[in-house]
């Protein structure tokens, strides 16, 4: 059975919030799983099968009133859980129930003061010694009239139906938030859902989410084998050291060196997959390959199909040498999964074709072995510390599939190659001593495909640019630039210069994503 049904769990239903991921993700903080499904695919006879503590309807953009926009099995309301509704969410359960919503007179962005009007389990110690909260609002309709058996909990100035419960029904309305920081204490009032009202006990930690993954892994695969394309990235690392745990020598990895990797990153991977975990590793050095499909080729996107579709090949070919393999263990997490069945159905434009170790030989006939498509990447973190997986694998800053091929714009060149590993070195460890690494959610050096002219000891060089480039994000959706001191630039910049032949000018990156993209291309 699969995790996501032998779980007492709380459901999230989507109706197109940007916060609907934040919610699954406080549920979990809690200590409860918590799975997301859309409104257009949830029943009541599917809920009926599940293991279910409670429900959160989640906010969205529509309006109740908008027909054949939105779908919702009304008899969810009758499955007798306890049930949330959040802004959108409490205005959909209050309108199902009887009550009425209409256009705000006031529309309410952003931070809202409400004022207790009653006794209730979901804000127990939810205000302040005043008897009132700072809520985070984003609204422009509101529920007008309260269901029948409703009472009101707390309002604002301009909306008296802020909170609304029935509490014999355990049905709950918030007009604002609480998933969102700015709201005070917001994470107070969905612990009391879940422990008060849903009376659910924390099942949601590392060390159960460890022994529960080996077990379903064991059953899942059997006495058959895997195969798992590893990266060295933090997704991989964890699935494979899962795949190890639960089924030991019936695993084989594959790391496929590219050529394009960061300095010393090959002989780290080995030294802990191969000689200190002991799993079995076949390691593939297919520089020269690499290196020679790729050589003359500028445009970005040939060369992230080139990077992509070679890496397959490879794959294959070793993986082919493995007798009796049934399965391919990928990476998957639960934000790909959600992703790929979009709630609002659209289509982001193209931007780059990404490529990740993960997920590419379909042709393989293999089935698939996912065991992070449930968890968000800092459950992957805690998990990956869990499973013993050292530090420097869990908590280093991402690296894109095609390497450092897609950080240096024109042709590529072993000579290019050689000097970028360095200075990517140089930084990352002036980084490092200087405590900003983990302050940064990914940082690197890049060289642009242009020389100037410079001078050193008297003579005139005439060298490479390279670009460095920091920043800080929350999932790499959006980014900002980090503002070093001058001190730390002046540092690196003389550096780089002073170590590495075949560099004399340094330039730092200070646009934020959009409008620029994290990677060069
Ligand atoms: P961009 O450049 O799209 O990058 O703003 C966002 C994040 O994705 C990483 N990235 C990739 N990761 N395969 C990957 O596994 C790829 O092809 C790829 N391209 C970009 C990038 O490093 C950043 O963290």
């Amino acid at each position: 059975m699969s995790l996501s049904n032998n779980l007492n769990k709380i459901i999230i239903i989507d109706f197109g919030s940007q916060f609907t991921q934040l919610i699954a993700r406080r549920v979990r903080e809690l200590g409860i799983f918590s799975e997301i499904v859309s409104h257009k695919k949830v029943s009541f006879k599917a809920l009926l099968k599940q293991n279910i503590g409670g429900i959160i309807l989640s906010g969205g953009p529509l309006n109740v009133y908008e027909k054949n926009k939105f779908n919702f099995d009304k008899k969810i309301l009758k499955l007798g859980k306890p049930i949330l509704g959040i802004c959108f969410g409490h205005q959909i359960l209050s309108k199902m129930l009887g009550g009425k919503v209409k256009k705000s007179n006031h529309r309410e962005f952003g931070l809202a003061e409400i004022n207790k009007k009653s006794n209730s389990l979901l804000t127990k110690n939810f205000f302040d010694n005043k008897n009132k909260n700072d809520v985070w609002m984003s609204h422009a309709d509101q529920v007008s009239k309260m269901p029948k058996n409703f009472k009101i909990v707390a309002s604002t100035k301009n909306s008296k139906l802020t909170i609304i419960e029935d509490a014999k029904s355990k049905f709950y309305g918030v007009q604002f938030h609480p998933e969102v920081t700015h709201t005070k204490k917001g994470k107070i009032l969905l612990k009391n859902f879940l422990f008060s009202i849903c009376k659910m006990k924390k099942n949601w930690s590392s060390k159960d989410q460890k022994i529960k993954l080996i077990r379903e892994i064991k059953d899942q695969v059997g006495k058959n084998k895997v195969i798992c394309g590893l990266s060295g990235g933090v997704d991989s690392s964890v699935v494979a050291q899962l795949l190890s745990k639960a089924i030991g020598k019936n695993l084989t990895c594959i790391f496929v060196n590219n050529g394009l990797l960061r300095k010393n990153e090959e002989t780290q991977v080995v030294e802990t997959f191969k000689k200190r975990l002991k799993i079995n590793l076949i390691y593939v050095n297919a520089e020269k390959e690499f290196i020679n499909k790729l050589s003359n080729v500028t445009d970005p996107e040939k060369k992230r199909k080139i990077i992509g579709n070679l890496f397959i090949k490879i794959f294959e070919r070793y993986a082919k040498k493995i007798k009796n393999v049934k399965f391919l263990a990928q990476g998957t997490l639960y934000p790909d999964l959600i992703e790929s069945k979009s709630v609002t159905g659209s289509q982001t434009s193209k931007i780059k074709s990404h490529h990740n170790v993960g997920g590419l030989p379909k042709r393989m006939k293999l089935k698939l072995v996912e065991p992070l498509k449930f968890l968000f990447k800092d459950e992957v973190r805690k998990l990956g510390l869990e499973l013993k997986l050292s530090k420097d694998i869990i908590s280093r800053h991402p690296f894109p599939g095609p390497g450092l091929a897609i950080r240096m714009p024109g042709s590529i060149t072993n000579e290019k190659i050689k000097v970028l590993k360095e200075a990517d070195y140089l930084f990352i460890n002036e980084l490092k001593k200087t405590n900003l690494y983990h302050k940064i959610w990914q940082a690197y050096a890049a060289l642009l495909p242009v020389k100037t002219v410079g001078v050193m000891g008297d003579n005139r060089t005439y060298e490479h640019i390279c670009l460095l480039r920091a920043i800080t994000s929350e999932d790499g959706m959006t980014a900002d630039f980090y503002n070093f001191d001058k001190k730390f630039l002046q540092t690196i910049s003389n550096k780089i210069i002073n170590n590495i032949v075949g560099i004399n000018r340094v330039v730092y990156d200070i646009t934020s994503k959009p409008p620029s993209t994290i990677e060069l291309e």
